[in-house]
């Protein structure tokens, strides 16, 4: 069966959840596979907003389910909150989610010392806090607890003191956790989870059930952001690109459909190299216009011109095959707009850099095209050819508002233009 991955192509906030709750009631199981509540993926059902970070965006009107993978770093009082907000509209939707039992868990001191770090660091890499990298950084030095050990209450208050032994020697007074509260506070979650039905199984047992069934795959952030080929050390602590769908032990053929998200523009959170960023009255104007404060921080985004070869090098990382253009609709009234075609790095033109690093000393060449009133003007047709010849990949799916609707298969807007 061909499967969908939907992916972030920049610095991630390009739609992924829109794009996602398009495709979704036509899937079986939608699955996260990386990342936590840093993301948040908004979508609107029936017309009304909603904000995911940790649940899989399924499709309420049909029977998909939901995998929250073993690449997640899982915060399960942020699950319960979400799912709390989607039980009020859609009663017992809970049992359609399944937590894979191998994923590792967002505990309290996890949020606490991403916290600390981001005071302490010299230059912060404006996380978001939700403790992403303490998280992951526990899980590969081997200090971190995982869904399946909650089976076991004994053994893992044994863990917990140890790990908090170890943490209380590096933190001393900073940290300000308490064995008993954590341990008892993960045990009730655990089990107001399984009382709302929620589903916990390992997706490696899934595995042959998934071969047979329509998968799509959620990406969270983007490939900027990835942990081993995004602009390190502003990234995030986990994969990006498409690759993380081994999490579910499965991984993407040539003959999968892997969906890069494009934003009409670039948009950025946090610290770290983005080559076409605006001058700061310029980006604002544009902030304004496309409503870019984060979905989960609140914080301002950084905004800039679209970046042809920073697509380019997303591309080559995630292996993209499609390309969805989102918010075109954001530049309506632009009388014209600029392009970064190719970078300047110590007086010489370059195109894609091979490491994200080199994106530190780009500068942008641009080129100019003209605006458009309205995305089904010829002028934003002409946009996304121009991208579509730079960039070596079909643009397959237009978005042009927030709402699932607010959305054509390229061929069907060129029929709409062409009346
Ligand atoms: P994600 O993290 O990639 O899912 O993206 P976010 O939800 O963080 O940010 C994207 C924002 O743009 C959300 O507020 C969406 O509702 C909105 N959005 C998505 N696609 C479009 C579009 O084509 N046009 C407009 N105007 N807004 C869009
Ligand atoms: P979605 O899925 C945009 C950024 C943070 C920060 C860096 C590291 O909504 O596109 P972290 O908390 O992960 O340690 O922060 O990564 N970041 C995101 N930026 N969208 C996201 O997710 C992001 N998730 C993390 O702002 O710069
Ligand atoms: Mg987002």
């Amino acid at each position: 069966m061909k499967k969908l991955a939907i992916i972030g192509a920049q610095w991630g906030d390009e739609g992924k959840g829109k794009i996602v709750n398009y495709f979704s009631s036509h899937y079986d199981y939608i699955i996260r596979f990386s990342g936590g509540a840093n993301a948040g993926h908004t979508i609107y059902y029936n017309g009304k907003k909603y904000v995911n970070h940790l649940l899989p965006s399924i499709s309420p009107e049909t029977e998909s389910i939901g995998i929250l993978s073993k690449g997640m770093a899982l915060d399960l009082g942020q699950v319960i909150v979400e799912l709390e907000t989607m039980e009020t509209d859609f009663s017992g939707i809970s049992k359609r989610f399944i937590i894979d039992e191998e994923a590792f868990l967002v505990l309290p001191y996890h949020k606490e010392e991403d916290a600390i770090l981001e005071s302490m660091r010299k230059k912060p890499i404006g996380t978001t806090k939700k403790g992403m990298g303490p998280s992951f950084a526990d899980k590969v030095s081997r200090e971190n607890i995982r869904v399946c050990d909650l089976y076991d209450p004994e053994t893992l208050y044994e863990r917990l003191g140890n790990i908090l032994y170890l943490k209380n020697k590096i933190y001393g007074d900073k940290l300000n956790c308490d064995v008993d509260a954590v341990y008892q506070g993960v045990l009730e979650q655990f089990a107001t989870l399984r009382q709302m039905g929620v589903q916990f199984t390992s997706a490696a047992s899934l595995y042959e059930e998934l071969q047979s069934k329509k998968v799509l795959f959620e990406g969270a952030q983007g490939i900027m952001l990835d942990i081993d080929s995004g602009t390190y050390p502003y990234v995030t602590s986990s994969q990006t690109t498409a690759h993380g769908s081994f999490t579910v032990d499965m991984t993407l053929t040539e003959e999968d459909t892997v969906m890069g998200v494009v934003k009409a523009y670039t948009t950025r959170v946090g610290e770290g190299e983005f080559p076409t960023e605006l001058p700061e009255e310029e980006g604002e104007v544009l902030r304004r216009l496309g409503n870019e404060f984060g979905a989960t921080t609140g914080r301002n985004r950084r905004v800039g011109w679209l970046d042809l070869p920073q697509l380019r090098y997303a591309i080559r990382k995630s292996k993209l095959n499609s390309i969805v253009i989102t918010k075109g609709d954001i530049l309506n009234q632009y009388d014209e707009v600029k392009v970064c075609v190719a970078y300047e790095v110590d007086g010489k033109t370059v195109d894609m850099p091979f490491i994200a690093n080199d994106f530190r000393r780009a500068k942008p060449i641009y080129k100019t095209l003209p605006g458009w009133n309205d995305v089904f003007d010829l002028n934003f047709l002409k946009y996304i050819t121009f991208m579509e010849q730079e960039l070596g990949v079909d643009v397959s799916y237009v978005s042009y508002g927030p709402k699932t609707e607010e959305m054509m298969s390229k061929k069907d807007y060129i029929m709409h233009i062409h009346g």
